[in-house]
């Protein structure tokens, strides 16, 4: 267990631990904006998914498990590495304009902070129902959580929606940012690559942060199928 700690805690290791946890993070959000589509189709498609998964105890919590060590490895990691970054260079260039690197890059720590604020404000909202408890706890007539009218009840609050929009722009930065330098730290590097990986990245983190966004925009303007 000694090397794996030490290749943790080498730069390296370090590198490759945020490429291999933020990819898998990344496939999450892609299957997490996948199963929340469904709204669209009205509220029996979300809530029957989510009622099955509801009677896949075993999976959902392996699953919820592997996600939250996963979390916790990339955050950890993440700010290791920002301050081994300060000690290496404690004074600031004397001429930031001549530094080639994007806001997003300068403010990964920031815009990874701000995520995981949103995440545990997420998981109070939809998971544990805590933060408002009248729009989570409703029943479908078969008595299972109605996961539709807790989510379009939710985004009809135009606060709510306004902070999950806020959200979104935030996580938009840390992925275009993210999913460039995954490719680096994988190897992925070369003079002719470059700017097509660069595209490639903020049109992921678009489609992404802007299917989140559509869906808000979806229950706010009564596009999602069907009345719960
Ligand atoms: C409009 C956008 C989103 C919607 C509508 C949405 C919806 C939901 C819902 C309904 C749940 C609760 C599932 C349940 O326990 O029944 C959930 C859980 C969760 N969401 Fe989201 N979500 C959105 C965006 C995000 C984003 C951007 C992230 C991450 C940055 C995220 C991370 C999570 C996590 C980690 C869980 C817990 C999964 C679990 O406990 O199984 N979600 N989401």
């Amino acid at each position: 267990m000694k090397w794996l700690s030490d290749c943790w805690r080498s730069s390296i290791g370090g590198k490759l631990t945020m490429a291999v946890t933020g990819l898998l993070l990344f496939l999450f959000l892609i299957a997490h904006l996948l199963g929340n589509l469904q709204l669209l189709a009205g509220p029996d498609a979300i809530n029957d998914y989510a009622h099955f998964l509801k009677g896949k105890p075993a999976l959902v919590w392996s699953a919820r498990l592997g996600l939250l060590v996963v979390f916790l490895l990339h955050v950890v990691t993440g700010i290791r590495l920002a301050r081994e970054n300060k000690v290496a260079r404690p004074v600031p260039y004397a001429r930031p304009d001549t530094i080639q690197a994007s806001w997003a890059s300068r403010s990964m720590v920031l815009t990874g902070l701000s995520t995981l604020v949103f995440v545990v404000y997420h998981l109070l909202h939809f998971t544990v129902g805590v933060t408002n408890p009248g729009l989570f706890d409703q029943h479908t007539a078969t008595g299972h959580h109605d996961v539709y009218a807790m989510v379009t009840d939710s985004f009809a609050v135009p606060g709510i929606a306004l902070a999950y929009i806020a959200f979104q722009v935030v996580l938009f930065f840390h992925l275009s940012h993210g999913v460039q330098s995954l490719a680096q730290t994988l190897g992925i590097h070369h003079e002719r690559y470059t700017p097509m990986i660069k595209t490639a990245s903020i049109v992921l983190a678009v489609l992404i942060t802007g299917g989140n966004i559509f869906l808000v925009l979806s229950v706010l303007t009564g596009m999602t199928g069907g009345q719960a």
